[in-house]
Order: C-alpha cells, then sequence, then structure tokens
C-alpha cells in the first residue's frame, strides 16, 4: 500500500505530537517508501520559521531531505489560527505545491493543535475554500482527540466540523485503532473459529481491561488538569478497545459495518444511575511515592498542575453490557498514571469448572481459565490454565501458553500513527472513529465525570508506582474478584 498523490498540511507543526508522533509517521513512511514523489508537507503554526528551518527541525534523519517525496518538498506557513490571511497564504502555496509537484490538489488537513484551536482553524480553511477539492481530488480533516470535554461540546464541535466538511471527509483518530495488537483483536476472534463459542456470558466470568501507564504527567500538566483519566484515556482509548472485544461479529471489515458494531455495543452499555454511582466508579490521584533512589512527585506537585487540584490520575468503572451476548458479565477497566508498570491488556477470566473431582489441597497456585490479550508491551496472548504438577500427586498449577509478537512474526509492527497516516491519505475510515461513536463513549463517562465534579469529598489518592487507591480494590472485590496486578 502507498499513499496517492497529496500534500500532508499539519495545524500545530511547532507542537509537541507532531514532534514526537507526526513527523517519524511521515519519516517512515517516506524510508519504506510509501509516499510517492508528488508528496507534499506543510507546517502551520504561529511560530515563525522558514522552510529550511521547519524541515531542519523536524526531520531526524538528514538523509530523508534527500528523497524524492521529501526533497525540496517542505514548506512553513506561520501566522495567526484565526486570521484569514494565513488561510490566504496557505491556499497559495498549496496550489504551488499542486504545479510544482504534481500533488494534484489533494489536501490532508491535519489537526494536532490545542483543541480550542479547531473552530478557528475549521472556520478558517472554509473561508479560503480549502474544504471543498477540486473535482477528482480531495480534501479531508484529520482530527486528534480531545473530541470535546463532555456530549454537548462534542455535538457543538460536531456542528462546527459539519458545517464545512461532509462526514466522509472526517477522520478522528484514536491512536490505539493503529496498533497492530488492537487490530489483533479482530484478527483473534473473527479469523478463528475456536474463541468465538466461549466468548459469551456461558463461560465468560468477567473481563478486565487495563490500560497502566508508569509516567507522570510530565510536561502536559497544563493540559492534563482540564483532561483527567477519564477524559485522557477512558472516553477513547478504553471504551475503543472494549468495543473491538465485546462487539458482534461484523459480516466484513468494510468501514461502516466495523463502526456500526462498536456504535450498537457502545449502546448497549448501562449506565450508572445517581443510586450505585459511588459503587460503580471510582478515582485516584498519585502522591509522591517509589523508592529513596527513585522518589517521583505527586500529581500536585507536577509543572502546571494547581496544588489542589481535585483532577483525577487513576479512573475505574464497573460496566454491564445489556444485550443477549454480555448480561450479567462485568467489566473492570482501569486506567492511571504512576502505575508500577506499563501494561495495557484485555483479560478474560472464564468460569471455574462446575465440579473439581481434585481435592482443594492440591490446588493451591491454580487461577481461574484466562486468555490474556497484551496489546502492549510484550505484545502477545497467554492462554492460562491448569495443569498437572509432574509427581506422583494430582497436584494441579496454572500455567501459561503464549504467543509473542517478537517471537512469532518476523515483520516489524509500523507505529500506530503511521498506519493511520496512511489510510487517511488513502481514504480508509475503518480505523477512525465515526461521530456517533464518540458520541456514545461521552454518554458511557460523562454522569461519572459530573458525579466527581459535584462530589466535595476528598479525592481518593495512591501513591506513585502503586496499583491504585484502595477504593479500586473494593470496586472489584465487592464481588469477590480481584485484579490481576502480577504482571
Ligand atoms: C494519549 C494520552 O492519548 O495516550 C496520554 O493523551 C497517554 O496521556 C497516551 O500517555 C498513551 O499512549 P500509548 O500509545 O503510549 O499507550
Amino acid at each position: 500500500r502507498s499513499a496517492p498523490p497529496a500534500t500532508l498540511v499539519i495545524f500545530g507543526a511547532s507542537g509537541d505530537l507532531t514532534r514526537r508522533k507526526l513527523l517519524p509517521a511521515v519519516e517512515s513512511l517516506a524510508r519504506h517508501n510509501r509516499l510517492p514523489s508528488q508528496f507534499a508537507l506543510v507546517g502551520v503554526a504561529r511560530t515563525p520559521m522558514g522552510d529550511e528551518q521547519f524541515a531542519d527541525s523536524l526531520l531526524g534523519d538528514r538523509r530523508l531531505l534527500d528523497k524524492p517525496q521529501l526533497q525540496g518538498g517542505i514548506r512553513y506557513v506561520s501566522g495567526g489560527y484565526d486570521d484569514p490571511d494565513t488561510y490566504k497564504r496557505l491556499a497559495e502555496t498549496l496550489d504551488l505545491l499542486d504545479a510544482e509537484r504534481g500533488t494534484a490538489g489533494n489536501r490532508l488537513f491535519y489537526l494536532s493543535t490545542p483543541a480550542e484551536a479547531f473552530e478557528p482553524v475549521i472556520n478558517g480553511l472554509a473561508g479560503a475554500g480549502l474544504n471543498h477539492a477540486r473535482e477528482g481530488s480531495f480534501s479531508r480533516l484529520v482530527i486528534e482527540k480531545p473530541y470535546g470535554r463532555d456530549l454537548p461540546s462534542a455535538r457543538e464541535l460536531d456542528a462546527v466540523v459539519h458545517g464545512s466538511f461532509d462526514e466522509p471527509q472526517v477522520f478522528r483518530i484514536d491512536h490505539y485503532l493503529g496498533k497492530d495488537t488492537v487490530q489483533n483483536v479482530l484478527a483473534l476472534r473473527f479469523a478463528n473459529s475456536i474463541f468465538q463459542p466461549i466468548w459469551d456470558r456461558s463461560w465468560v466470568d468477567h473481563v478486565q481491561i487495563t490500560v497502566a501507564e508508569t509516567l507522570g504527567v510530565g510536561t502536559r500538566g497544563g493540559f492534563y488538569e482540564h483532561a483527567g483519566a477519564m477524559r485522557d484515556i477512558v472516553q477513547n482509548h478504553v471504551l475503543q478497545v472494549l468495543a473491538l472485544a465485546l462487539m458482534e461479529p461484523p459480516a466484513s471489515f468494510e468501514a461502516e459495518g466495523l463502526r456500526n458494531e462498536k456504535v450498537k455495543l457502545l449502546q448497549a452499555i448501562r449506565l450508572p444511575t445517581n443510586r450505585d454511582i459511588a459503587d460503580l466508579a471510582v478515582r485516584g490521584q498519585y502522591t509522591r511515592g517509589g523508592t529513596r533512589d527513585d522518589l517521583m512527585a505527586g500529581y500536585r506537585e507536577e509543572v502546571g498542575v494547581d496544588p489542589l487540584s481535585r483532577t483525577e490520575t487513576y479512573a475505574a468503572m464497573r460496566l454491564n453490557v445489556d444485550n443477549w451476548r454480555w448480561a450479567g458479565v462485568p467489566f473492570y477497566v482501569r486506567t492511571g498514571k504512576r502505575l508500577p508498570a506499563r501494561v495495557t491488556e484485555v483479560a478474560l477470566q472464564f468460569q471455574r469448572p462446575p465440579h473439581l473431582p481434585i481435592p482443594q489441597d492440591q490446588l493451591t497456585g491454580l487461577e481461574a481459565d484466562a486468555l490474556i490479550l497484551r496489546i502492549q508491551p510484550n505484545e502477545g496472548i497467554s492462554l492460562r490454565f491448569g495443569a498437572k504438577v509432574p509427581g506422583h500427586s494430582f497436584r494441579v498449577r496454572t500455567a501459561s501458553m503464549d504467543f509473542s509478537y517478537e517471537q512469532t512474526f518476523a515483520e516489524e509492527s509500523p507505529e500506530a500513527y503511521e498506519r493511520l497516516l496512511l489510510d487517511a491519505l488513502l481514504g480508509d475510515p475503518t480505523l477512525f472513529i465515526r461521530s456517533d461513536e464518540v458520541e456514545q463513549s461521552w454518554r458511557v463517562v460523562d454522569p461519572i465525570i459530573e458525579h466527581w465534579a459535584s462530589d466535595n469529598s476528598p479525592i481518593p489518592t495512591y501513591e506513585a508506582a502503586s496499583w491504585g487507591p484502595a477504593d479500586a480494590d473494593r470496586l472489584i472485590g465487592r464481588s469477590g474478584r480481584a485484579w490481576k496486578n502480577s504482571i
């Protein structure tokens, strides 16, 4: 697969995401010859800079500038996002590039700015007529998260977007969908026949979805103060992974069929009531912790964070999915910063056998059967089951069958952003979020965020490098279950 002729325009070109993810993705696509020589890259931002300086500051590997895809094809437009002149100069630059490089009038506008700039940029593009492509060409918009901060603001943003762009032109990014291991949830479930029969309430006791990070908020304190774990990770990454893991089989992986199934699943998530909300959702904030040699600051001590901040850096929920397949099965999801391990996984725990013909004292070390889909790191899948311990007695202990991406495949996984950038250039929306998915996701998290906002009791805390607040253990412990922390 390689991209058609096009110009990629990145708004927020001097920003963190551009430097850390987008430019390396462009570099990698160029290195693997997935960009045509009729390609151009335009950065737009407020910081004044020349073309050369932009190319120099952003491309890690200087030799890439000699690649025909990038050589002479990098431009920079500086200007305010609400200044019509910025878009006039951008339009001129794009026309020039079409003539010089044969980019064919195809434009991919990537919004990698703070969310406040989305509206002015979209209106600016429309003001310069850049939302419409000429006959036979495309004009597309890629939008980074956060897509709104609740359901009403997401709808307002959609109204702005749809005022100038039609839905097929819009590509809302959730970079988790670009990860091979997230797509592998689909492969495991739907390219095999052996898992599907046990993938339901008759066999599954419960499911745990974990997105644990060891990092703190780093330099993003200012942004994170307005987000928190629920908006930053649960509303998007966690619910997307959950939807792929629990949805019904689509007839094909064609974009609309797949996204319809995700929406149906999200719609079936039961909302908490005022009465049970406190039992179903837990938040936490990390305090100073770690070891004496590696002491980590508490969240309230981080740069850009209010010393009295009530922003959650940890969130856990128990969800129920009210449909035929999952009725009665609890889904425990959690995410947090400054946890003891970096791990993203989906763990299905199966029911205990109805009867064990083995004495209880022979079963120490036997856990319930589980299938663990490791999204990252140590990408792979583990199936845990009981096996007879060698020896004269009949003792059974948990054993594991492990599939590791690294050991099985010689091919390397592309970075999530590389995959998604190529998909957007090719016009494939399968791994992007449709507007109704965004709405359904806010529907699920909004009541909890509102409940927390109105709850004035002290925010529960957890020490940095620990597995979250004690409330989270109570959340899952109430049903006699426990988090799988033995990673
Ligand atoms: C981003 C969040 O969307 O995902 C960050 O804003 C988080 O806070 C990141 O660190 C995690 O992504 P990954 O790919 O490192 O798991």
